[in-house]
């Protein structure tokens, strides 16, 4: 697990954004997992910014995105479908038949869920795979007690997820659906490299879990412990609960020279 603590939310969105650019220019037909939440948003629009600039190309670039509301459609405008659109695929030149998100609507959930995990695997696997994480250190829709070796599947949201994203549904707890597919932690495990965000005081408790608690299925972000390449990119406020705060930043602070350009941090796989 490479732990990297930066001052603020822009510098760690900048970091990922330096990471992500650096390996989509190396593999032009990269796999990506995509994440919503507002943590990735500056990402997005790095990202973005470069391909109108014309120093990204994404004609060639896959993505798979991690979850979606079951029962809404992709044009309602709390949908991840439509969040994508508006964030990041209108404004890149993606092809809309290689981005990927689970159905909202499926008439068969478990067989869209098993079409789903077969096309990733088909299309190769994910390359990179962007997280961010749930107050309650949920990653995807995978809630507390998930099982480690899940795979895409239905899940029910806890009282608190539903909670933290009525700002989605103009604030109506009510309309916020109770149910949600996502990748599993077994899926996510899969990709060659994961790239966690957390920002924000609110996310102190659960990087603290995810990197120093015990491996448990309580926390599902915590099994990225045990993942090949795991890259957690904080700020100041979501690493105050660390208790190596310092080594982490001493680590970092002191790579070896041929370790400290983005191309150590793309998949090694
Ligand atoms: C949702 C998404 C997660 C995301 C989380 C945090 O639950 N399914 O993928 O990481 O929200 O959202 P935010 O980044 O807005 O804090």
């Amino acid at each position: 697990m490479e732990v990297i603590i930066l001052p603020t939310k822009e510098a760690g969105s900048n970091k990922a954004a330096e990471i992500f650019k650096y390996c989509i220019r190396k593999n032009p037909s990269i796999i990506l997992g995509l994440a919503t939440g507002s943590t990735p948003l500056p990402l997005y629009e790095s990202l973005i910014q470069n391909y109108t600039d014309g120093s990204l190309d994404f004609s060639q670039v896959t993505s798979f995105n991690l979850d979606e509301y079951v029962g809404v459609s992709p044009n309602h405008q709390a949908s991840y479908a439509y969040f994508m659109k508006e964030n990041f695929f209108n404004h890149i030149n993606i092809k809309p038949e290689n981005t990927f998100i689970p159905y909202g609507k499926a008439k068969n959930i478990p067989d869209h869920c098993k079409d789903y995990e077969t096309l990733i695997k088909d299309k190769g696997g994910i390359d990179i795979q962007l997280l961010g994480i749930g107050t309650d250190g949920h990653i995807g829709f995978n809630e507390p007690t998930s099982s480690l070796a899940s795979r895409t599947r239905i899940k029910t949201l806890t009282r608190q997820t539903i909670e933290d994203n009525a700002r989605f549904f103009d604030g109506k707890i009510d309309d916020v659906p109770k149910h949600v597919i996502t990748m599993g932690i077994g899926t996510i495990m899969e990709s060659k490299h994961v790239i966690l965000l957390g920002f924000g005081k609110n996310k102190a408790q659960a990087i603290k879990d995810t990197i120093e608690g015990p491996l448990t299925a309580s926390i599902p972000a915590s099994i990225l412990q045990t993942h090949e390449q795991a890259t957690i990119i904080v700020d100041e406020e979501a690493a105050s609960k660390l208790d190596r705060c310092d080594y982490y930043k001493w680590v970092y602070n002191n790579r070896p020279a041929w370790q400290r350009g983005p191309e150590d941090l793309c998949p090694k796989k």
